[in-house]
């Protein structure tokens, strides 16, 4: 199972968006798809129609003391055909404080994830829009992260903060952690300084994917519809570049192919 973190610490970038959207366009590739809602706000969970979350999520497994590792089935919930969802809930942000008083505080989530790694080809975790012990959990049990992020010059400055914060974590808790890339989002190419700022990114040698999302009200109206963008309006633009953007994560996982074993 390729574990991707889906992180920026700045709010707002489209990391839910695109966690949701590149689960479906990869379950529907046939790759089998476990999605896991970090977000103690939970937008993930309500764009997947998912309202019962309480005492059945990502938080009532962290939750756990560590002494032996919870079973992930009990919070799954699948929602299509090769596609599953752990739901998060709000008691989520009580458990990043008592997470911080553990032992191995920083590897709660991998070890939460192991023994469900042959049963998936891919695990997309959607993380929060900050840099504390939930992201670092994500960022110590993935192999890559993506970076969503705007195209604006104060998302450049928070991006390049971010940057750092992967190193870190590389340097103290997973040495095999790879920058996947940098996804731009909200792109409008009429923008100059769109096209600056993402000029600027290529000059500075930052790893771009080559899948830029742009702005669509459609894409917000999917989630109010608890769908993804993917599925909501299959031809629009976003949709599209959505599915691109998954045939690129789908390159960079490898030999590993929907007709190979998880
Ligand atoms: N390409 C897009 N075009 C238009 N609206 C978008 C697009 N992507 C996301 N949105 C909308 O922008 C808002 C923020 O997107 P999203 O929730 O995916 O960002 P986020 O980075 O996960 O936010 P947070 O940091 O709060 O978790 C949402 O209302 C979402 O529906
Ligand atoms: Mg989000």
């Amino acid at each position: 199972m390729r574990v991707i973190a889906i992180a920026n610490n700045k709010g707002g970038v489209g990391k839910t968006a695109t966690t949701h959207a590149l689960g479906v366009a990869l379950a529907s590739a046939g790759y089998h798809v476990l999605m896991v809602d970090l977000d103690p706000q939970g937008t993930l969970t309500t764009a997947c129609g998912i309202r019962d979350a309480a005492g059945r999520s990502i938080a009532t497994l962290l939750d756990d003391d560590g002494s032996n590792v919870p079973p992930l089935t009990r919070a799954m919930r699948p929602l299509a055909r090769r596609l599953t969802l752990v739901p998060a809930e709000r008691a989520l942000s009580a458990t990043e404080t008592a997470l911080a008083g553990r032992v191995l505080r920083e590897r709660a989530l991998k070890r939460i994830l192991t023994p469900v790694s042959g049963y998936y080809h891919v695990c997309l975790l959607d993380c929060p829009p900050s840099c504390g012990l939930i992201t670092i959990n994500a960022l110590t049990a993935a192999q890559a992260v993506l970076v969503p992020t705007q195209p604006q010059a104060a998302d450049l400055a928070a991006l390049k903060s971010f940057l750092a914060t992967i190193d870190s974590v590389r340097a103290n808790y997973n040495p095999r952690l790879e920058l996947l890339g940098i996804v731009v989002t909200f792109y409008d190419d009429r923008l100059i300084h769109h096209r600056a700022i993402v000029a600027k990114m290529r000059e500075d040698k930052l790893p771009l994917m080559e899948t830029m999302i742009g702005r669509s009200i459609r894409v917000a109206e999917a989630v109010g519809a608890e769908q993804s963008i993917v599925d909501f309006v299959a031809r629009n633009p976003q949709a599209q570049a959505y599915v691109r953007l998954a045939q690129e994560v789908a390159r960079s996982m490898g030999g590993m192919s929907p007709g190979n074993r998880c």
